[in-house]
């Protein structure tokens, strides 16, 4: 029997400013990535993941730079290249559950986006531009509401890429017409929890089932980050 509570009360988190940003963040443009902080920042965070995971490998990711651009029907492949190069701790924290491998037809599904109702969006790396290293989406719930989700590459992971997929995937959200984007993530996901926390939206959380929370972020008003 599970002592986690199945409900919780919401948790209403006013917007927080960052730490020490150190970057500004572009929608579909090239974005410099975490420069001399990332690999500090990777180390940082790097206690908190698993030994087996594939953090560190690939020598130092300083400077990366990312573009973004919208996901289409070609690149059913490379996504399930993509998913293959995560590690198993990445997929269980973007999908809850086990995931070994994305079978074709979910990948064609994830990529058979009109870029309205539903959207995604994919970092790319410029030295390598036909590799996807990072994927933000949204999938419409109704007229006003719709779930959003992130997985970054483990190699490219602590480097800014994720925060820019999270705030290109709100703007894009937004001017469709979402107000409200939902999701869920492990209780134990510090770096998308700190994202979320400080998109410049208001955030609410609540349990949802065992070390699983519920969010939503009201997109509805003018962010609180600076222009
Ligand atoms: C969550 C995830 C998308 C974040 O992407 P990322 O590229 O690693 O994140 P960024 O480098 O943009 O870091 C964003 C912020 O989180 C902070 N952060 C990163 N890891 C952190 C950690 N373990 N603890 C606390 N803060 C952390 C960074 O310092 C950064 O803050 P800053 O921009 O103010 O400097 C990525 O780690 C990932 O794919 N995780 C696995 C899948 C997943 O968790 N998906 C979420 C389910 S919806």
């Amino acid at each position: 029997m599970s002592h986690w509570p199945t409900t919780s009360p919401k948790r209403i988190i006013p917007p927080e400013p960052r730490r020490a940003p150190n970057r500004t963040h572009r929608a579909l443009v090239l974005v410099p990535g975490g420069g001399h902080g990332c690999e500090q920042k990777r180390r940082d965070h790097g206690a908190h993941r698993r030994s087996g995971s594939q953090v560190g490998k690939g020598g130092s990711r300083t400077g990366i730079r990312h573009r973004l651009r919208d996901l289409n029907g070609n690149d059913v492949t490379e996504l399930s290249r993509f998913h293959d190069r995560c590690s198993e701790e990445t997929h269980y924290r973007r999908f809850l559950t086990a995931k070994p491998r994305l079978l074709v037809r979910e990948a064609e599904q994830f990529c058979n986006v009109d870029q309205h109702r539903d959207g995604a969006i994919v970092a790319l790396d410029p030295d390598s531009p036909d590799k996807i290293r990072g994927v933000g989406r949204w999938f419409g719930v109704d007229a006003t509401s719709a779930e959003v989700a992130f997985a970054v590459e483990d190699d490219y992971q602590g480097c800014g890429i994720g925060r820019s997929l999270v705030s290109t995937v709100i703007a894009l959200a937004r001017s469709v017409g979402f107000t409200i984007l939902i999701g869920y993530v492990l209780a134990d996901n510090r770096a998308m929890r700190y994202v979320l926390r400080t998109s410049g939206y208001p955030l609410v959380e609540h349990y949802d089932g065992p070390g699983v929370l519920a969010f939503s972020l009201d997109v509805s008003g003018e962010t609180t980050l600076a222009a």
